[in-house]
């Protein structure tokens, strides 16, 4: 078995606001976070696949197919948006990296068959690096 990451770049920017705690909690539990107008990050995601190389090509799969998947179910969604505002999956879900993270995933799990069925390639898990201190890894 064999494990291939790619990595893929996209700035958004959010707000942590838990809709049931009170503005008072929000900034003790978020701090800086909780800012009214929000931040941004350079996310980094990272997309394991694991499966057996192909005689032929020697690859796992072509990374193309990876990069075309991302982006039409992940990076044209997220890149530059306002996570609060402009995705609907953060309407009523705190965007943190773990909620995002879990957002991602479903998004690469739900297209995967149809994208990488006949291959027999399966999504291995995710990282999502918010900050060079914190990121966040799903193992499938
Ligand atoms: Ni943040």
């Amino acid at each position: 078995m064999t494990r291939l990451t790619r990595r893929y770049r996209f700035p958004a920017s959010h707000r942590l606001q838990a809709a049931s705690l009170t503005e008072a909690e929000n900034r003790e539990l978020y701090g800086k976070c909780n800012n009214p107008h929000g931040h941004g990050h350079n996310y980094e995601l990272e997309v394991t696949v694991r499966g057996r190389v192909d005689g032929t090509t020697g690859m796992l799969t072509p990374v193309e197919e990876l990069d075309r998947l991302v982006a039409s179910v992940v990076i044209r969604d997220l890149d530059h948006r306002n996570l609060n505002c402009d995705v609907a999956a953060f309407a009523n879900l705190v965007p943190t990296t773990e909620n995002l993270a879990e957002v991602v995933r479903q998004r690469l799990a739900a297209a995967w068959g149809k994208a990488f069925g006949v291959s027999g390639v399966v999504l291995d898990g995710i990282r999502i690096r918010e900050t060079r201190k914190n990121s966040v890894e799903l193992k499938n």
